[in-house]
């Protein structure tokens, strides 16, 4: 093979710390918040049904696709594309593939540090008590004035990017791991106390039945491209993140076992927080379809509740900040490297540079849900032209090329080498999903979505 290339920003000291950052990325707001709300608004079972579908199928042979490209590049996603491009007689201009990540993160971490605020301010709203035996109207009204207000969603958002450039300024390896650790396996646990306060509200079987009994019926034209892009987003696919953090995954480390922990955990994160919260909107008689505010508006009824609720309410939004954080930073991460490898910076320049101009675009979110609520293109607020465009188009486009490239340029002893298998069934089979199964499904579901079949 050609010879081992090292990464200069490091590598992971063991795959087990491996797992815990790359559990740290797709562990996030897109479990908790936005996986409960984009489920109640596409009609639960069916929508769920296909998103799994999606993690099976398209998820998981991508994210092995993305660790192995990291591994062998070594390097941010731009260089490592042109790299691997030119070892194998290709054009170096797949690093624009690295460049379209670059921009995605960019754009997502402008909007989910919006949202991260949201968690933020619902840390002290918690522990002031706001939420002490308040009903479904008053917790709804705390929500709706906190969007309200242009002025505290932009301090939280700028806390927020603070916190996210703090960290990487230190480098990912030195930033949250440690905290990492302990938070992931709290919040889990958080989880399944809602979830037992849930089996209490008298609708947990309703809530059950939201979630997984499928009624294709209740399927929108948009339902099927919303489900594929939630499975790229939840892993963190299709933008680089999950190539940065495989380009620091120690050689002997095996990238299959590792995915497949990697996608388990994300998905039972959602699951179980779908079961946390669908009984506590039917037993409130709140709507599933709510939109974005789903979870600010049902947990802290529960919270409010529940014995110790004011303890558990704080720490589950501290929690939540926890997994918002360890995600952002590796939104970001693809752009630092490449500005400390091609433009000579460090690292904490880089991040604050970075910082400034995600804090910019993250100006249009806030506003999106105040005073530029009215103003609207295909329907959509700024901020939803944003999701969308990232969440449904950016990423999925980008896992498939990120296929292509894994299936039909690299060498197929190349990619052997980094999975650390032989011609065997296992291989053939992820050869077989990367060339022809994830192309294919990513482009029928666009064609579906845009009415052509
Ligand atoms: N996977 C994260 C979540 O579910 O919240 C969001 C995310 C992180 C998306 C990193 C994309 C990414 F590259």
């Amino acid at each position: 093979m050609a010879e081992r290339r090292k990464s200069m920003h490091g590598e992971w000291s063991s795959r087990w710390v491996f797992i815990m950052a790359a559990t740290g990325s797709a562990v996030g707001l897109g479990n908790i918040w936005k996986f409960p709300y984009i489920t109640g608004e596409n009609g639960g079972g069916a929508f769920v049904l296909l998103y799994l579908l999606c993690i099976a199928i398209i998820g998981i042979p991508i994210m092995m696709a993305e660790i192995l490209i990291g591994r062998r590049g070594r390097q941010s996603p731009i260089n490592t594309m042109a790299t691997l491009a030119k070892e194998a007689s290709h054009s170096p201009h797949w690093k624009f593939l690295g460049w379209s990540g670059v921009v995605a993160g960019f754009l997502i971490l402008s909007y989910y540090s919006v949202i991260a605020g949201w968690a933020l301010s619902y840390v002290f709203r918690s522990a002031g008590g706001s939420f002490d035996g308040a009903s479904a109207d008053e917790v709804g009204a705390i929500f709706d004035g906190l969007l309200a207000s242009p002025e505290s969603l932009l301090a939280w958002h700028t806390i927020f990017i603070v916190m996210t450039m703090m960290v990487v300024a230190r480098g990912v390896r030195h930033g949250l791991e440690k905290a990492i650790r302990f938070l992931m396996p709290t919040l889990f646990m958080l989880l399944l106390i809602l979830v037992g306060y849930a089996l209490n509200t008298g609708a947990f079987s309703q809530g059950l039945e939201f979630l997984f009994s499928p009624d294709f019926s209740k399927l929108s034209q948009d339902s099927v491209l919303v489900a594929m892009g939630h499975a790229f987003f939840t892993l963190s696919l299709g933008m680089g993140a999950i190539m940065i953090y495989g380009s620091y995954v120690p050689h002997k480390a095996s990238i299959t076992g590792t995915t497949f922990y990697i996608a388990g955990a994300d998905t039972m994160v959602a699951l179980v927080a779908g079961m946390a919260i669908f009984p506590i909107v039917f037993a409130n008689g709140l709507e599933p379809g709510a939109g974005p505010g789903l979870i600010f508006v049902t947990l802290p009824i529960a919270f409010g509740q529940m014995p110790g609720g004011l303890f558990f309410g704080t720490l589950f939004f501290v929690l939540i900040v926890f997994a918002a954080w360890s995600s952002a930073i590796s939104l970001i991460e693809p752009a630092i490297t490449w500005l400390v490898e091609n433009k000579g910076m460090k690292r904490a320049t880089a991040s604050i540079g970075a910082g400034i101009v995600t804090w910019f675009v993250g100006v249009g979110t806030v506003l999106s849900f105040n005073l530029w609520s009215g103003y609207k293109l295909f329907d959509k607020t700024f901020f939803d032209l944003l999701d969308y465009l990232t969440a449904n188009i950016m990423l999925p486009l980008g896992g498939l090329m990120i296929a292509v490239f894994a299936g039909w340029i690299m060498t197929k002893q190349a990619t052997q080498e980094e999975l650390h298998m032989h011609d065997h069934f296992g291989y053939r089979m992820w050869r077989f999903l990367v060339r022809y199964v994830t192309p294919l499904g990513v482009t029928v579901v666009f064609l579906n979505a845009i009415g052509v079949i």
